[in-house]
């Protein structure tokens, strides 16, 4: 099938997760390209309810991968956006702006992981989030350690999908 652009479909069907990094810093031009298209992400009411805390310190990288269970990404990363929802904003937002971060990145060669902070008490607490905000997924960052992530995956299998016709139902659920 011909698509107005090949590349996007591409990279849209293509978006892995990376969870091996190199230790160099991500470079402040591509910081910006990268927080530039969570910025541009379409909201409920265009409310843009969010704030993204940009973490670079090592400790509070550390402190932050405490919050969670599957963290060992945070670790390895030079670098994790928490993108923070407001009161009055929507969860279904604030996962289109994951996305747009991850999709955003892997166009300037970061890779990226969704990170989940089960205990978002914790999460407040390292951000300094206020009680009526929600900041449970962050988002590590960092330029691919490639033979690092291939070995990795090598030796834990859990990539692929489910096939369509077991996901989509066409008019009706039942
Ligand atoms: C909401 C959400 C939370 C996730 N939390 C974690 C996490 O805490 N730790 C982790 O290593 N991966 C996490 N992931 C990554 C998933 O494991 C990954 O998207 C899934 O296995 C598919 O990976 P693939 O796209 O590379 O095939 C999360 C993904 C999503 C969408």
């Amino acid at each position: 099938m011909l698509h107005q652009s090949d590349e996007i479909y591409a990279a849209v069907i293509g978006l892995r997760t990376v969870r091996r990094f190199l230790p160099q810093p991500i470079g402040e031009d591509d910081l910006i390209d990268i927080i530039e298209a969570a910025r541009w992400t379409g909201s409920s009411k265009n409310r843009q309810s969010w704030s993204f805390i940009v973490i670079r310190e090592r400790d509070q990288l550390d402190r932050l991968a405490e919050c969670g269970d599957f963290t060992v990404p945070i670790r390895n990363a030079p670098l994790v956006v928490a993108p923070v929802q407001h009161p009055d904003g929507y969860e279904w937002d604030m996962g289109r702006v994951a996305q747009n971060i991850m999709l955003a990145a892997a166009a300037i060669g970061v890779g990226s992981c969704p990170i989940t902070l089960h205990r978002e008490d914790c999460a407040r607490r390292a951000l300094s989030v206020p009680d009526d905000h929600a900041c449970r997924y962050v988002v590590a960052l960092g330029y691919p350690d490639l033979d690092a992530e291939t070995a990795g995956r090598a030796a834990s299998p859990m990539g692929g999908r489910k096939p369509l016709d077991e996901l989509v139902r066409y008019e009706r659920f039942s």
